[in-house]
C-alpha cells in the first residue's frame, strides 16, 4: 500500500507563461464561421519563399495586411476583443489601447506544417481555429525557459526541449506571448485545415503614425478596430 507524499515544505511556481484559450459557441460561433468563409473564398493561397520545403501556405501579402479589417469581419473582432480584454483582465494588465497589426489565413494541406518560429515582434500571437479535423496537426508551444536546460532544476521540470501541444477544435482561440516560439505538426489527413492567425501591438510600442492613431482610441468605449473601418 503507498500513502500519498506530502512535503514539510512547499513550493511556488513563479512566473508561469499565461497562454489564452476560449471557443466560440453557438451563434457567435455559426456567424464567425459564415464570416472567415467568406474571407477564405476570395483569398488566395501561396506558399512563402525560403520558409522550407513542406510549409504550409498562406494568404497573399500575409504581414503586410490584415483581412479581418480589409473584409469587414467585425463578428470575428468582437470576439477577439473580448478574449483581448479578458486576458488582459487575467493578468492584472491595464488595458490600453491596441491595433492587430496583421492578420491572415494560413492553409495547411496534406504533408504540410509550420517550421519552429516565433513573431517576437508583437506583444500578442493567436490563432482561431476554421476548419480543422482535430487531428490535422497541433500547435506545438515550445518551452521558454529552454535557455535554462543546463539547469539541473529547469530540466527536472521536465518540458526542457519538449513541446505542448494546444487543444485544435473548431471555434478554438489561443492567445500567446508573442516571444513563444511554436511550430505546427504535419497534416497527415486530407483535410484542408484552415486557421486564422494575428498579431497584436499595444499601443506603447506601436511605431509612428500607428501608435499615434491607437492613442486617439478610448479603449473602454471605442474599440481601434471600429475606428479603422
Ligand atoms: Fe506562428
Amino acid at each position: 500500500m503507498t500513502t500519498e507524499w506530502k512535503p514539510e515544505g512547499n513550493i511556488q511556481p513563479l512566473w508561469a507563461t499565461p497562454i489564452y484559450q476560449n471557443i466560440a459557441k453557438d451563434e457567435e460561433f455559426d456567424i464567425i464561421q459564415e464570416e472567415l468563409l467568406s474571407v477564405i473564398s476570395r483569398l488566395k493561397f501561396g506558399e512563402a519563399k525560403g520558409w522550407g520545403p513542406n510549409s504550409h501556405s498562406l494568404s497573399e501579402k500575409p504581414f503586410d495586411s490584415n483581412c479581418l479589417y480589409d473584409n469587414d469581419c467585425t463578428n470575428t473582432l468582437k470576439f477577439m476583443h473580448r478574449c483581448i480584454m479578458e486576458y488582459l483582465r487575467y493578468l492584472d494588465a491595464t488595458p490600453v489601447p491596441y491595433i492587430i497589426s496583421n492578420a491572415w489565413i494560413t492553409k495547411t494541406t496534406k504533408g504540410k506544417f509550420a517550421y519552429s518560429h516565433s513573431h517576437g515582434f508583437s506583444d500578442i500571437s493567436g490563432v482561431y481555429y476554421i476548419n480543422t479535423n482535430g487531428e490535422d496537426g497541433n500547435l506545438m508551444l515550445e518551452n521558454v525557459h529552454d535557455a535554462f536546460a543546463g539547469n539541473y532544476i529547469y530540466n527536472a521540470i521536465g518540458r526542457i526541449g519538449g513541446r505542448v501541444p494546444a487543444p485544435l477544435c473548431n471555434g478554438i482561440l489561443l492567445m500567446w506571448p508573442s516571444n513563444i516560439r511554436h511550430q505546427t505538426q504535419e497534416n497527415t489527413t486530407d483535410n484542408d485545415r484552415f486557421s486564422l492567425s494575428f498579431n497584436i501591438n499595444f499601443n506603447n510600442f506601436l511605431p509612428g503614425n500607428l501608435a499615434n492613431e491607437a492613442w486617439d482610441c478610448n479603449v473602454e468605449g471605442k474599440d481601434f478596430y471600429e475606428k479603422s473601418f
